[in-house]
């Protein structure tokens, strides 16, 4: 998916967070978010969402003005934090995967997935009973269910040791390689195997976009 933000000015009530921020990605790049506390990543992202409403002309996604874009089910989305995630009513991860089932991808591929993203084994298991990176996993497989374009995760492995913070890199950058383009919110990005493309340096609600060299993923 291509992504065209121009000038993007975006503020809260009187308070402007984003000052004429503009970066261009294509298809099958991997961008990096980076940026102090408050500094106002997750705005721009629930902008790119159309949850927090941006004007005309700002934001194009494959060409079409946000403000007419329909296809939000092309973007899979992980959100930022799920510490006080709590169900009331016991549902298990396969459970919770169904009932997320937009597209209605057959039982076989949603296992696939789950084999992917390395939770099958949980598949059976109560979802309040997850640590937070295993809970942060199926949000992820939930959001590859409906075959994005492009996935947004949002500090996806904050609490997440750094075994698995290096695992769950490594599928990121295989789904990158399968042609998903990928938007990563990230505090610890120099510590990660992310093989992103290109980095966004939010500062002062001013950005600063660059292409960077790909490493070596493995
Ligand atoms: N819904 C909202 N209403 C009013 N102000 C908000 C809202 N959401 C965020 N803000 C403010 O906008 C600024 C940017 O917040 P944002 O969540 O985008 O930062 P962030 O870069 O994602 O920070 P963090 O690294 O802590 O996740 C902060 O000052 C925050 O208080
Ligand atoms: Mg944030």
């Amino acid at each position: 998916m291509r992504v065209n933000v121009t000038n993007l000015t975006f503020g809260y009530d009187y308070r402007t967070v984003l000052k004429d921020l503009s970066f261009k990605i294509n298809s099958g790049d991997f961008l990096a978010v980076i940026g102090n506390n408050g500094s106002g990543k997750s705005t721009l992202i629930k902008c790119m969402l159309g949850i927090n409403k941006v004007g005309p002309n700002q934001i194009f996604l494959d060409d079409v003005d946000i403000a007419t874009y329909k296809s939000f089910i092309n973007i899979g989305y992980v959100p930022q934090k799920f510490d006080d995630f709590n169900y009331e009513f016991p549902i298990t991860v396969n459970e919770i995967l169904t009932a997320s089932n937009i597209s209605n991808i057959t039982e076989d591929s949603k296992l696939e997935i789950l084999d992917k993203i390395g939770i099958l084994e949980l598949q059976h298991e109560n979802i309040n009973n997850l640590s937070g990176g295993q809970l942060q996993r199926v949000f992820i497989v939930r959001s590859l269910m409906n075959n994005p374009k492009m996935l947004i995760l949002d500090e996806p492995t904050v609490g997440v040791d750094r075994k698995n913070v290096e695992a769950f890199y490594k599928t990121v950058n295989e789904l990158n390689k399968d042609g998903i383009t990928i938007i990563l919110i990230t505090h610890n990005i120099h510590e990660s195997n992310a093989n992103y493309s290109h980095v966004l340096s939010i500062h002062n609600g001013e950005g600063v976009f660059q292409e960077v060299e790909r490493g070596d993923d493995e």
